[in-house]
């Protein structure tokens, strides 16, 4: 299960009339070492970002804001559609997965990464990405 996308509801403490907190928290509900943090916004809508996948690296996923969609597909050809609505859900991404990200108007993305930024780590080529043999 760890080792295949999905997407994860964490608790959201609050209220309507106070707002909300979510926890993403190693060994707690994240299952790996959380080495970076980074942040996308002002993507347009028009643009599909992504359009790769990593060799390596593990993601944590969330939509602080708007909603963004994954299109993932794994090396067996087994290709999803995760919806990321609310700022409560996260979704896990192992390595060796290939997405492609589309975003709402001001929608933020904030990803936990188990890896430092490493370009080597990435595939950027659907068909090297495909060809592809671990193990
Ligand atoms: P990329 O991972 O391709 O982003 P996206 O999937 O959202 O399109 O990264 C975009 C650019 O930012 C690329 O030139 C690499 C650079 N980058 C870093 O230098 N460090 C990082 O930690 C990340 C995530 C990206």
């Amino acid at each position: 299960m760890i080792n295949k996308p999905h997407l994860i509801h964490f608790n959201k403490i609050g209220s309507p009339a106070l707002g909300y907190i979510t926890i993403a928290e190693e060994q707690e509900n994240v299952p790996f070492e959380i080495k970076r943090v980074y942040w996308t916004y002002y993507t347009p809508q028009d643009v599909v970002r992504g359009g790769h996948a990593h060799k390596c690296l593990q993601q944590m996923i969330f939509a602080v804001s708007g909603t963004i969609t994954f299109n993932t597909e794994d090396l067996q050809g087994n290709k999803q559609t995760f919806v990321l609505d609310h700022p409560s859900k996260g979704l896990y991404l192992p390595n060796l997965i290939w997405r492609d990200i589309h975003f709402t108007h001001s929608a933020v993305l904030l990803c936990l990464a188990s890896e430092n930024y490493d370009e080597k780590d990435y595939f950027r080529d659907f068909e090297e990405f495909k060809n592809y043999h671990h193990g």
